[in-house]
């Protein structure tokens, strides 16, 4: 037998069941983990996640955003589950996409959110043909709402659409600034009936200026400096 028929040996086969697992534990280079900390979260996680914000998360109405979403592992799990609530329904379908948001800094990342996300909501309707005004209402939705942007850095230049129904098969469409919605989050407080009145106040209480610091004294001139000037 030549060297190059040989057979792995045990220790060569278990070093490359080791650079297999690495693949599938969802990392696309060791270059990306380095430069932007890409490392994508596996489907158990996943989904163990999602659990606990349920039975929101499952709403199609309600929104969320996943910032540094990759490839859609998150985006792709949270729309399997609004599409249980949406039977074929187009529309109730683009409600559910419309509400969906991710942000990140790799385009090819986005691309393929993009990609799966299309697929999802194909597979939902199962050879079923869309009608036009659908596909390019979906398209438009998922380049919208899967968009490019640096977290850190470029806050100011991520803008998001807020698609309001108008129930009349069509929406209002909002333009929203990231920042100014994190401000509103930070204005923005939950709470239960009985804490209602409570909660409100607070938030409508203005808010209370930190003391203002004490000017610092004039430091007494020196005997020196005294003669001088
Ligand atoms: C740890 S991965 C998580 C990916 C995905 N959320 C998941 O759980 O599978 C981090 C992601 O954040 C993105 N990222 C890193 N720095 C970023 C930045 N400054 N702005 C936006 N996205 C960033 C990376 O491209 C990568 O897709």
């Amino acid at each position: 037998m030549s060297k190059n028929t040989e057979k792995p040996s045990k220790k060569k086969a278990r070093v490359q069941s080791k650079t297999k697992s690495t693949k599938t534990q969802g990392i696309k280079s060791r270059e990306r983990v380095r430069n932007a900390g890409e490392v994508f979260t596996q489907p158990r996680e996943v989904k163990a996640m999602c659990d606990l914000c349920e039975p929101t998360i499952s709403e199609i109405d309600k929104k969320v955003f996943e910032p540094g979403c990759g490839n859609g592992n998150f985006l792709t799990e949270i729309l399997e589950r609004k599409l249980k609530k949406t039977g074929k329904d187009e529309y109730k379908v683009l409600i559910a996409l419309s509400n969906i948001y991710g942000v990140d800094i790799a385009r090819d990342n986005l691309e393929e959110a993009r990609d799966r996300m299309k697929n999802i909501v194909n597979a939902h309707f199962k050879g079923k043909k869309n009608s036009a005004s659908f596909l390019m209402a979906m398209d438009a939705i998922l380049k919208a709402n899967i968009c490019y942007g640096n977290l850190l850095t470029g806050r100011k230049k991520i803008y998001l659409i807020n698609w309001i129904p108008n129930n009349n098969g069509g929406f209002e469409l909002e333009k929203w600034n990231f920042e100014d919605i994190e401000k509103l989050r930070e204005s923005t407080k939950q709470t239960d009936m009985e804490n209602l009145a409570k909660t409100s106040e607070e938030l409508l209480r203005p808010p209370i200026k930190p003391p203002e610091k004490p000017k610092p004294k004039p430091k007494p001139k020196s005997a020196k400096q005294a003669t001088l000037f």
